[in-house]
């Protein structure tokens, strides 16, 4: 294969910052990326058929041809991760082609994988490998999705099968990814597939998932007692609007528990609390050798919710928030650029989890003209430097994406990647954020340098 090319954009802004700082040693500097949204060629899922239906996806996008991942350009963003000096890199497999039907696997989709992740291992890529982001083969959709009876069951199956054929090439295990943002676009909410549009749904999938999490951990473990399983949360800062209104206090609160809370819970403690049970239910599946079933954290953070009281909002549970400051599309928002909140969620989890490892497996920002987002990454990584400061044992952190992908119901319209993406031609440009987190990585922290 011949050597992959970056081209540069203009270099001549830098970002602003305090002084220089430096990352504990073998932190793992890296970007995430998920199957769905790079691969291609990816037709046996949900998701590929929700893209087939009108006015689901922004402006009518697919996914189509994506990254070309699975055509074989995985490898060569491999090696421009490498070069730009990433030690690490997050991935998935796609549930729908490695089990194509209930109960038959597809071997060489597991060859296929086998091959990337070999090459990762070659040139010195750690990864870190989730078994499902987001998409569901369509066989378990057409069932009932997260609320068919068999899916936790179903999923446990499938990780033991990933586990005992890739293990060996797999250091860092994650299960599922951000189980409650999945709940509230896809159940709760109309805009992601199976889009149902139902609070109370909302709640049994997310309780679904959490078992399912806890299924397959124990899945994994079982087929290999030496792996590293964790689950990825998206645990956005919720704040009041005004804090010195006790309604906007009270909105806040509640959203936070629905979205955060409750899941931090049940797997802190092995139990499920309203909404994911009537009356609380203790939930063995959830509990680990020493403690919770997990072996650590993934934290996607992106931003701060500010919400307000506003009683024509229930299924918000009368807090609206304020978009006024966010980063958003019509659509979908990721929240107001608010780095303290990666360090005061980061520091909630040290607290609920104690001597955990945890990692940032998600972090960045849409900025398709590159203005504001070599500042966002240098400030986050501050914030994750605060955190560690504080007790935080943070092992790693993760840009979301290193290249341009399907963002779902936005389609291609909010470019997320340290790489641009030219669709037609499939070259890659380096944004000046790569160049920016290049410099992070290589220096293990923020230098004087790059602050200069
Ligand atoms: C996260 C998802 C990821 C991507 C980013 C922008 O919530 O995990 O797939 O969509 O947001």
């Amino acid at each position: 294969m011949s050597r992959p090319t970056i081209e540069r954009e203009d270099a001549s802004r830098t970002p602003r910052g305090a002084s220089a700082i430096t990352f504990p040693p073998r932190f793992l500097w890296g970007t995430a990326t998920s199957s769905h949204q790079v691969e291609g060629e990816q037709t046996q899922s949900d998701w590929a058929a929700w893209e087939a239906r009108r006015g689901r996806i922004h402006g009518g996008d697919r996914a189509g041809r994506a990254c070309e991942w699975w055509a074989g350009r995985a490898e060569e963003d491999f090696e421009r991760a490498r070069t730009m000096g990433h030690g690490a890199i997050r991935l998935s497999l796609e549930w729908s082609r490695l089990e194509p039907r209930p109960g038959v696997f597809d071997e060489a989709a597991f060859d296929r994988y086998a091959r990337m992740l070999e090459k990762a291992r070659a040139i010195g890529l750690t990864t870190m490998v989730g078994l499902d982001h987001f998409t569901l083969p369509y066989w378990l959709a057409v069932r009932g999705s997260w609320l068919a009876e068999e899916a936790p069951d179903r999923f446990a199956r499938y990780a033991d099968r990933c586990a005992r054929r890739l293990g060996d090439l797999v250091p860092l295990w994650t299960t599922l990814n951000e189980p409650s943002v999945l709940a509230f676009m896809a159940y709760v909410g109309k805009a992601w597939p199976p889009g149902l549009g139902n609070p109370v749904l909302g709640a049994r999938a997310l309780r679904a998932q959490l078992v399912a999490h806890g299924a397959a951990y124990h899945a994994v473990h079982d087929a290999r007692r030496d792996a590293q399983v964790g689950l990825v949360l998206n645990l956005p800062a919720i704040d009041p609007y005004d804090s010195t209104s006790a309604r906007d206090r009270a909105v806040a609160t509640a959203q936070d528990w629905a979205f955060n809370g409750v899941v931090l819970d049940a797997l802190a403690h092995a139990r499920l609390r309203f909404p994911l049970a009537l009356r609380e239910e203790s939930a063995p599946v959830l509990r680990g050798p020493n403690g919770p079933a997990l072996d650590f954290v993934g934290l996607n953070y992106y931003g701060r919710y500010r919400v307000r009281f506003d009683a024509r909002h229930p299924a918000e549970l009368f807090g609206r928030r304020d978009a006024r400051e966010t980063v958003h599309t019509e659509s979908n928002d990721w929240g107001e650029i608010h780095p303290e909140g990666l360090t005061r969620q980061l520091m909630r989890l040290a607290r609920a989890f104690p001597r955990m490892p945890l990692y940032v497996t998600e972090n960045g920002m849409f900025d398709p003209s590159d203005t504001r987002r070599p500042s966002y990454l240098v400030s986050h990584v501050r914030a994750v430097h605060d955190a560690i400061a504080q007790g935080a044992d943070v092992r790693g952190y993760f840009v979301w994406s290193l290249i341009d992908n399907f963002e779902w119901a936005e389609g291609w319209s909010t470019p997320f990647g340290l790489l641009a993406l030219d669709r037609t031609t499939q070259a890659r440009t380096a944004r000046r954020s790569a160049d920016v987190y290049s410099a992070i990585c290589r220096a293990n922290g923020v230098s004087d340098a790059l602050e200069a």
